[in-house]
């Protein structure tokens, strides 16, 4: 069945009946102009109270795989190893497919490409990055890999949350957490959410997207906000700073990518400190349009149902990702060479390996926390990871990525340092 008519109804089985799930089976029901309905929705527990009739649920996974009557399949539950099992079996049956799973979608992205081409049929997935706003089609779409200096941004609502309320509520962390889960933004493990797993997944896709690197998640270099500390907070606010958990990914000169999720001091007042509580703010940087800024809602059930609601609506007119980067130019690779302006924080400073450091800038220390300034070669991080050691954090300055560093540490201007790193 052709799905690009409008007068065509388009019959739906949902998997997942959640914050997402719900919210969009509520904004179909709204929208009659779709002509879209959800004929069956499969779910996990059968005796939980739901706002639907009961005949519409099943948890018979098959029923919806195998009939010919439902032309898409849209994918929103939490389990990312059966998430893989239904999108790859409906991508098979020759069934659209749209899904908000970044996790799987990150983790098996090559081969979900594979599929589309293989069966001919459309996968959509716009909610797995930034709920609400539209930046993988914009990054597929619209910028050229040629001109497309960066992609940066807060990508997960939820850790955007918890340090909005940590910085304007002086809430503490698992109160902050806690609410973050009641509103329904973090993920049912929230550690993929503060540790930064969710961002690197979201990274990952969005690196397909913008410049045709395929790469596994977990080897891009990431960090949480799990390992921020109190003091942290107040280092920060005595320069005029917030922190944010930022995703970025730069051209460098040589035309390879930086790319890593780590917090990120930003400028009060800056476009990114203006992001608060759930949403997203992504600047995609384009040569000849300079920097472009993308704010939106990045989790809930609403926002992210909207994107779903989009990507059934571009089916109707026969959409489908073409991967541009990949397929029609040179894909670009990532590189570990450039150097990191950061703070690195520690409950010790004899912990922090100072001999890393190309250049140190500044130093403070208290019987709390010590916070040590200066720059260290990407391949520091990507190497080792000393920098994720419990009571150990590290902080980006904003425009982080350099090129160049020629000052070592014995060069530098603090011989007190200079002495301890040299021990
Ligand atoms: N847990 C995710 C977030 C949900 O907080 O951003 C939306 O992807």
């Amino acid at each position: 069945m052709s799905l690009h008519n409008q007068k065509t109804k388009l019959n739906i089985g949902l998997f997942g009946f959640g914050v997402v799930g719900e919210g969009l089976y509520k904004v179909l029901s709204q929208t009659p102009g779709l002509n879209a309905e959800i004929k069956k929705v499969c779910i996990k527990h059968p005796d939980k109270q739901r706002n639907a009739p009961g005949a519409l649920f099943t948890i018979d996974a098959q029923q919806l795989l195998t009939d010919k009557h439902l032309d898409v399949i849209v994918e929103l539950i939490d389990d990312a190893d059966a998430a893989y099992t239904i999108v790859t079996t409906a991508l098979k049956a020759g069934k659209a497919v749209v899904s908000a799973n970044k996790k799987m979608i990150a983790a098996h992205i090559g081969e979900l490409i594979d599929l589309q081409q293989t069966h001919s049929t459309p996968f959509l997935y716009e909610a797995a990055c930034c709920a609400s706003i539209p930046v993988i089609r914009n990054l597929e779409e619209y910028y050229d890999n040629d001109l497309l200096q960066g992609v940066s941004g807060i990508v997960n609502g939820s850790t955007n949350y918890i340090l909005t309320r940590i910085f304007e509520d002086n809430l503490s962390f698992k109160d902050a957490l806690a609410l973050a889960q009641h509103s329904g933004f973090a993920e049912s493990d929230p550690t993929l959410d503060i540790e930064g797993i969710d961002a690197a997944n979201k990274l990952s896709i969005l690196l397909t997207h913008a410049y045709g690197i395929i790469t596994p998640p977990l080897s891009l270099v990431y960090s949480g906000i799990n390992t921020l500390h109190r003091a942290d907070a107040c280092f920060a606010k005595e320069k005029g700073y917030e922190i944010k958990l930022v995703a970025q990914a730069h051209k460098l000169k040589s035309g390879k990518i930086a790319a890593f999720v780590a917090p990120q001091f930003v400028q009060k007042g800056s476009q990114l400190a203006t992001v608060k509580n759930e949403y997203n703010g992504v600047t995609i940087e384009s040569s000849l349009a300079d920097k472009q800024f993308f704010y939106g809602k990045g989790a809930g059930g609403f926002p992210t149902a909207s994107a779903v609601l989009s990507d059934l609506s571009a089916l109707r007119y026969n959409y489908r990702y073409e991967y541009k980067k990949l397929r029609y130019q040179t894909p670009s690779e990532l590189s570990d060479e450039f150097y990191l302006s950061v703070c690195v924080s520690c409950d010790d400073l004899n912990r922090i390996p100072l001999g890393q450091f190309e250049h140190i800038t500044e130093w403070s220390s208290n019987p709390v926390r010590s916070h040590v300034s200066g720059t260290l070669h990407f391949s520091k991080l990507a190497e080792n990871d000393w920098w994720k050691q419990s009571g150990i954090s590290l902080i980006v300055y904003p425009e982080s990525v350099t090129e160049e560093s020629s000052v070592t540490i014995t060069d530098n201007a603090i011989p007190e340092l200079a002495e301890l790193a040299l021990r």
